[in-house]
């Protein structure tokens, strides 16, 4: 490493006279402000963030390397170009992809559809051709709500640049503060709830807590959560595509209010990030005028498919979670489900399940898990296909259950209740932790004939009892997706696999799976009783 010589590396920190850049040789450099652009910086904090990566030219050194000055505005784009060819550019992910798909074949077992307690099977030939033709409909983008398929190529194309900084900002609020309020509604809260409850746990992470906010209009509940974060140092992510939805809206400005009013307006900037359209919006506005960190959902994203981007991947990195794991899985599930082949997609076979259920009259799909760390991911499934499928006088209600807990409330109606429901149970093998059953001297509980036996041993056979009991007794059909463990991966690969599926079970009700007209009603009556103006 000498002058003149060209370097990548990360920004680690801004200060008014320059940024840090952590270099590939781990060495840290700093490029000061006049180094940085031949125009005038009015506010750095604008043009740079964390995590961001930056191309520079090296103009000072010191004898031990530990002193490295900078210069950006100095570097060609022929030089920048010429580094790129001869490292490798970062923004091309060829080397990750090779690297993935050599996992994915060498067989890691994510998930198993098992139809084996279904009964009314699906006539998979006379849905050949229209999965055929839907399939080129969702990757040519020919169908109806096609503005939105941005999802579909997202576990390849999402921007690398946002990623590096979603990862540095989330280590930066784990390092910084206690709590991070995850601020946002339906698509802009549930995918990253789910997945840091299914991968985490239910009992709050002790380096940083994460709560949720922005999701309702209670005054108890929103009480309750402010005055827990007065004493509390937090930070605040607010979501939201449009920037316009009242009950994050509204959330947002009391929580912004408190923070301001606790650390001052400066401190707050550094602690609010903002996740919104990329142009539009008045959550854009403010934080534009704000000066927050600011990350995008994509114009073709919306609200209940934007799990994978900024919308989930912050609060999930900001949970501690591996979210480079958690695209490869959901790079996995694209490479897996995007072909048209029925004999093999586990997606298209499942949404071509759901159809015949449908048409064979049942009207209620019921999400079943066993583990309350789940239950969260329930209810981002109701969501995707609630509002994806139910329109037009169509779809399947989506409910869930947790059991064993639900089997000493729902399980009697779906053993022997009307005969509307099938089930879709979502099984992980194996628990993060080992639980065993002690030994008692007295045994009054009589419980020592499971002395010995793990947790899971028992949730196992509790499990395979009540398959047989709804499926063989209780005529329910059960279709069993089987998982080996609830980490980062495979909750990735689950939300890509359950968004194609959903994608192909809408077009096949020659529905559009992207847009969401009835939410509208109950907003304009609101805003009308509000006495909103124009409504
Ligand atoms: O899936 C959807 O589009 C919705 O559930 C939205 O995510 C939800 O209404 C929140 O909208 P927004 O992100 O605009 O605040």
């Amino acid at each position: 490493m000498q002058v003149n010589d060209i370097v990548r590396g990360t920004i680690v920190n801004i200060k008014n006279y320059g940024i840090f850049v952590e270099l590939e040789n781990g060495k840290l450099a700093l490029c000061h402000i006049s180094e940085l652009s031949k125009k005038y910086i009015n506010n750095i904090f604008k043009l740079y963030s964390v995590g961001q990566i930056v191309y520079a030219k090296i103009i000072e050194i010191n004898e031990d390397k530990d002193f490295i000055n900078l210069t950006i505005k100095g570097i060609t784009k022929e030089e920048r170009k010429k580094f790129e060819v001869e490292h490798g550019d970062f923004t091309k992910l060829e080397n990750n992809i090779n690297l993935w798909i050599k996992k994915f074949k060498e067989g890691d077992n994510t998930m198993k559809l098992n139809l084996n307690y279904v009964a009314n099977r699906a006539n998979y030939k006379k849905y050949e051709s229209a999965v055929k033709s839907i399939n080129e409909m969702i990757n040519k983008k020919t169908g109806s709500g096609n503005d939105f398929l941005g999802w579909t190529t997202w576990p390849k194309d999402y921007n690398k640049e946002e990623f590096a900084r979603i990862k540095a900002k989330a280590e930066y609020v784990r390092e910084n503060y206690e709590v991070l309020v995850v601020c946002g509604i339906g698509g802009s809260y549930l995918g990253a709830r789910a997945a840091i409850e299914a991968i985490n746990g239910l009992l709050p992470d002790k380096k940083l807590e994460i709560i949720y906010m922005g999701q309702t209009f209670s005054t108890d509940y929103i009480y309750d959560v402010m005055n827990y974060l007065k004493d509390k140092n937090f930070a605040i992510n607010v979501i939201s595509k449009s920037g316009t939805t009242t009950e994050t809206s509204v959330s947002f400005r009391l929580l912004k209010e408190l923070l301001e009013s606790k650390v001052g307006k400066e401190k707050a900037r550094d602690a609010i990030i903002a996740t919104t359209d990329k142009a539009k919006g008045a959550l854009k506005t403010l934080a534009d005028k704000e000066g927050y960190e600011t990350y995008v959902l994509p114009d073709d994203i919306g609200g209940r498919y934007s799990v994978l981007t900024a919308v989930g991947l912050f609060p999930i990195a900001c949970a501690g979670i591996n979210i480079d794991e958690m695209m490869q899985g959901a790079f996995d599930a694209m490479v897996e489900t995007d072909n048209d082949d029925l004999h093999t997609n586990p997606a298209y076979q499942y949404a071509v399940l759901r159809h015949h259920f449908y048409t064979s009259g049942k009207s209620v799909e019921m999400f079943v898990c066993y583990e309350p760390r789940l239950v969260q991911l329930n209810e981002w499934l109701k969501q995707l296909f609630g509002e994806s499928e139910g329109k037009e006088g169509k779809g399947l209600l989506p409910d869930s259950a947790c059991f064993s807990t639900d089997l000493h409330s729902l399980g009697q109606f779906i053993q022997e209740g009307t005969h509307n429901l099938f089930e879709t149970v979502l099984y992980f093998k194996k628990p993060n932790h080992e639980v065993l059953v002690p030994h008692d001297d007295e045994d009054l509980d009589g419980l020592n004939y499971l002395e010995g036996k793990s947790l899971a041993f028992i949730n196992e056979k509790a499990f395979l009892g009540t398959l047989d009991a709804h499926s063989n007794t209780g005529k329910v059909d059960n279709i069993v997706l089987e998982c080996e463990k609830s980490d980062a991966y495979t909750i990735g690969y689950l939300f890509y696999f359950f968004m194609r599926t959903c994608a192909m079970s809408a077009y096949l009700l020659e529905i559009n799976p992207f847009n969401q007209p009835g939410v509208e009603v109950y907003k304009k009556n609101m805003f009308h009783l509000l006495g909103k103006k124009g409504y």
